[in-house]
């Protein structure tokens, strides 16, 4: 696993690189200008989290440089563009199928242009799929490619090549790039990107690269922009915020960068996710509890109430510290929405050990949870371990936990 090395150097996108994509936009637009006049059409899909969805946002901020306005379906596009997770299978699976369905639109359109990206990308076994079972898609890019999509674009364009990059890579951090925001309410606003966490179910640090974090100016530079824009709320992104500023070369963690969001003017809210609780300290539940602004929603994603499988997931934290932290955050915040992810049926998880996950759910009170059954990602420790019990058992555990949390949802219980 040499290549996933848990390196932490932030490297930065120079301003020469990002002239050069300059140059790509400036081509790019010729060449469309010609081929469909004024108005060339691209319509951008967006699978899986807000992650994905901040990163279409930049794309469709590039898209529209280049000279594209965006059409309400694939019918109506010049390009089509599938921004793609990975996260469990089922995510996987539907995106082959959408995938599959463009075929015969291309048939009809073959100057229609098809590109994938995303986290689902830069898995090599993907890529390759793609390459070799679905000639008919052009463009295929990583996460880690995403603000070359100029150059690439301008590969299939240009020269009429099929365009694949999906190198590994530790991450970069390319700044400058524009956004076009679908929500008016609500805003995105990444602080950091990446995972060095590597919980043992999880394919986020192999396909999103090693955590690095954007300058603390730039954030809230960006934040002051969007309040002045009249957002409502603001939602800091991160695979894992409470990490925010670590091994970065700048002293501010993520509880100093909330209380300067916090003092910047403007009506609106901020929220965040994700919160991993064996990074979460009494100082941020503090200073949430000081905050004007805390939209009083936390996600804190506890997985299983169980310590051995706590364990086996690499989590880094205890049933009893989570409950603990729970207990803390309850008490400094009264009226706390708090919500949390739960996996049912991790490899060689048993009904005695899923029941501890029941009682925790009884005791922290949950106003809603995310579930999901385990679903094996190639390249994981997980996905090696031995999986003794049935996808029908595990349906069975599964309802038991959604039963539960809606009758606490409906203060039943
Ligand atoms: N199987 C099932 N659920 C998973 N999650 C992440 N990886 C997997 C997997 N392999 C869930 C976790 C995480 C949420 C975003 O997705 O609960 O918090
Ligand atoms: Fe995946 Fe764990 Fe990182 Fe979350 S913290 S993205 S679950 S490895």
């Amino acid at each position: 696993m040499a290549e996933f090395e848990k390196q932490n150097k932030t490297t930065f996108v120079s301003a020469a690189e990002l002239a050069v994509q300059g140059e790509y936009i400036q081509k790019v637009r010729a060449v469309l200008e010609a081929r469909y006049g004024e108005n060339p059409k691209a319509y951008v899909h967006t699978y899986g989290c807000q992650g994905n969805v901040a990163d279409s946002e930049r794309i469709k901020g590039m898209l529209c440089q280049m000279g594209y306005t965006f059409a309400e379906s694939p019918e109506n596009a010049d390009l089509v563009l599938y921004n793609t997770c990975a996260i469990r299978e089922h995510a996987q699976d539907r995106v082959f199928g959408n995938v599959g369905l463009l075929k015969p639109m291309k048939k009809e359109k073959p100057n229609m242009i098809i590109a994938l990206c995303g986290c689902m990308m830069q898995q090599k076994h993907v890529a390759e799929k793609i390459k070799q079972s679905y000639p008919f898609v052009n463009l295929v890019f990583g996460t880690h490619a995403i603000h070359r999509l100029p150059e690439l674009l301008c590969g299939v364009l240009c020269e009429k090549k099929r365009v694949f990059s999906v190198e590994d890579s530790a991450g970069v951090i390319a700044e400058g790039i524009p956004s076009v925001r679908d929500d008016t309410q609500n805003a995105w606003l990444p602080i950091m990107y990446g995972c060095n966490n590597f919980c043992t179910y999880c394919v986020v640090p192999y396909v999103r690269g090693r955590e690095r974090s954007r300058k603390p100016d730039i954030i809230i530079e960006e934040a002051r922009e969007l309040a002045a824009k009249g957002f409502g709320q603001i939602t800091l992104l991160g695979q894992n915020v409470n990490s925010y500023g670590k091994n970065s070369g700048f002293d501010m963690n993520f509880s100093g960068l909330l209380r300067q969001l916090d003092a910047i003017d403007g009506d609106f809210k901020i929220d965040f996710m994700t919160s991993h609780p064996k990074d979460c300290t009494t100082e941020l539940i503090d200073t949430l509890a000081s905050m004007k602004k805390f939209s009083g929603h936390l996600h804190l994603p506890v997985q299983s109430g169980n310590n051995r499988i706590l364990a086996a997931m690499n989590r880094g934290y205890t049933r009893e510290h989570y409950l603990g932290l729970v207990e803390y955050a309850k008490k400094s915040i009264p009226g706390l929405d708090l919500t949390t992810d739960i996996i049912v049926g991790f490899p060689g998880e048993n009904h005695q050990e899923f029941c501890d996950t029941l009682s925790l759910v009884r005791e922290a009170q949950f106003a809603s949870m995310f579930t999901f059954i385990f679903s094996p990602r190639k390249g994981t420790k997980a996905e090696t371990l031995p999986d003794p019990v049935s996808h029908a058992e595990k349906a069975k555990w599964f309802k038991e936990l959604t039963d539960l949390q809606e009758k606490i949802t409906k203060g039943e219980i």
